[in-house]
């Protein structure tokens, strides 16, 4: 039996976190095993996945880390099924893996719109499909889980040169939405996050000139985000009564207009 306390009320839960190995993705991993969860790290490179394993477990939490590309439907189904053999299921999915790279849509730069478009919807739905019986199940036994899934600002705001970009997380929110009318009554929680600029790797993808040159601009203009920022609202979301679904979460840098 587990026992939840306030600073660990995650204590029995199972959280599977995508694009793990950097960024938000590896900052809210950190930050629910602190909460108590067991974590299971998702993403491409192994070193850094283990790295943060290793951290966790000196933290005294409890992680595994599976290398794989998202992208492959075969191989996120095999995760899950791991996840399902040695933890008996996930009941937080925190789908995060993805890539901006911005470009006037006349430089026809095909193929990071395919990059885009392949991990930022495709991949997320490999995901979705592999762990969302998971999801239902565990919900059915312990009366919760959790689907978060990380979009942006760009959802909803006009973003010159990101269309493919914010098109993609449109997509995620809109999606969103829809598997919360959907889940809801089975008790998972489906939440989306969208956060403004945050400092991560995310913005060193970035190839075209004048998007660097904008990102640039705006590090000097304003305080960015930090990873542990978007975090704390992850942890935030999950470890709200089962009975509150904060459904869309817009997390701004202070000095970010829009
Ligand atoms: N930073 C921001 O300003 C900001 C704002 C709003 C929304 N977001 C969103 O936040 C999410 C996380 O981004 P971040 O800012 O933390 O950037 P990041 O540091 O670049 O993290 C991206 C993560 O995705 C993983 N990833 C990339 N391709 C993958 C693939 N094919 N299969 C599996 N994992 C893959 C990366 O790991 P590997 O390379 O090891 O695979 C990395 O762990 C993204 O969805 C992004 O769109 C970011």
């Amino acid at each position: 039996m587990t026992t939840q306390t306030s600073t660990r009320p995650l204590s029995g839960r199972v959280a599977v976190v995508t694009g793990a190995s950097s960024g938000i993705g590896e900052a809210s991993a950190e930050h629910l095993a602190g909460l108590g969860a067991r974590v299971v790290v998702l993403a491409r490179r192994a070193d850094r996945l283990e790295r943060l394993v290793a951290r966790v477990g000196r933290n005294g939490g409890q992680a595994l880390a599976l290398a794989l590309d998202v992208t492959d439907a075969a191989a996120v189904r095999a995760a899950a099924e791991r996840v399902a053999v040695g933890f008996g299921g996930a009941d937080l999915l925190f789908n995060n893996a993805g890539v901006m790279l911005p470009a006037p849509i006349e430089k026809l730069a095909t193929g990071q719109w395919r990059h885009q478009i392949d991990l930022n919807i495709t991949g997320l739905m490999n995901v979705i499909g592999a762990f969302t019986p998971q999801l239902v199940e565990a919900a059915e036994e312990r009366g919760v889980a959790d689907l978060i899934n990380t979009s942006s600002i760009a959802a909803q705001n006009i973003f010159p040169n990101f269309a493919v970009y914010s098109a993609t997380k449109a997509y995620v929110t809109h999606l969103s939405r829809h598997l919360r009318a959907e889940l809801g009554a089975k008790k998972v929680r489906v939440s989306a996050i969208e956060p403004g600029i945050v400092g991560t790797e995310l913005q060193g993808h970035v190839t075209d000139e004048g998007a660097r040159a904008w990102l640039e601009g705006s590090k000097e203009a304003m305080e960015w985000l930090m990873p542990e920022d978007i975090a704390q609202s992850v942890g935030f979301l999950a470890s709200l009564p089962p009975r509150v679904n904060l459904q869309q979460v817009t997390i701004m840098p202070t000095g970010q207009a829009g």
